[in-house]
C-alpha cells in the first residue's frame, strides 16, 4: 500500500458528521477534520489569531469554517484566511472502505 505511506489513519468515514469537526493528534500535530458534502478536509486546528486549539469546533459552511472564539474564517480547501494570502496548513486526505487517512506535516518556521 505504497500510497498510504506517510498517511496515518484517523477515524471512520462513517463516523463523520456533516459539517460536524473532530479533532484528531496525528504525529503530535493537532488536526480538525471536517466532512462537508461527502468529502473530507483536514487542516491545521491551531487558529492563528490567538494560536488557539478550536478550529474543529467552528461554524461550517459555504466552503469555509469559522473560528467560534471571534469568527476569523479560513477556506476549507486552502486553510486561506479570509481576506488574506496565507492560513492554515492543510493535509492530504486519502479514503480507503470506510477508513480516512491523513498525511501531516510539521508546520516550517521561518527563519
Ligand atoms: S482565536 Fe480564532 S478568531 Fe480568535
Amino acid at each position: 500500500m505504497n500510497e498510504f505511506q506517510g498517511f496515518t489513519k484517523v477515524c471512520k468515514y462513517s463516523n463523520l458528521k456533516e459539517k460536524i469537526g473532530q479533532r484528531f493528534i496525528v504525529n503530535e500535530i493537532d488536526v480538525a477534520v471536517f466532512k462537508v458534502d461527502g468529502k473530507v478536509y483536514a487542516l491545521s486546528n491551531m487558529c492563528l489569531h490567538q494560536k488557539a486549539f478550536i478550529i474543529y469546533d467552528g461554524f461550517v459552511d459555504d466552503g469555509k469554517v469559522t473560528c467560534p472564539a471571534h469568527g476569523w474564517q479560513y477556506d476549507l480547501k486552502t486553510g486561506i484566511v479570509a481576506g488574506g494570502i496565507k492560513g492554515l496548513d492543510v493535509y492530504e486526505v486519502k479514503i480507503h472502505n470506510d477508513d480516512v487517512f491523513i498525511k501531516v506535516f510539521e508546520k516550517k518556521l521561518n527563519w
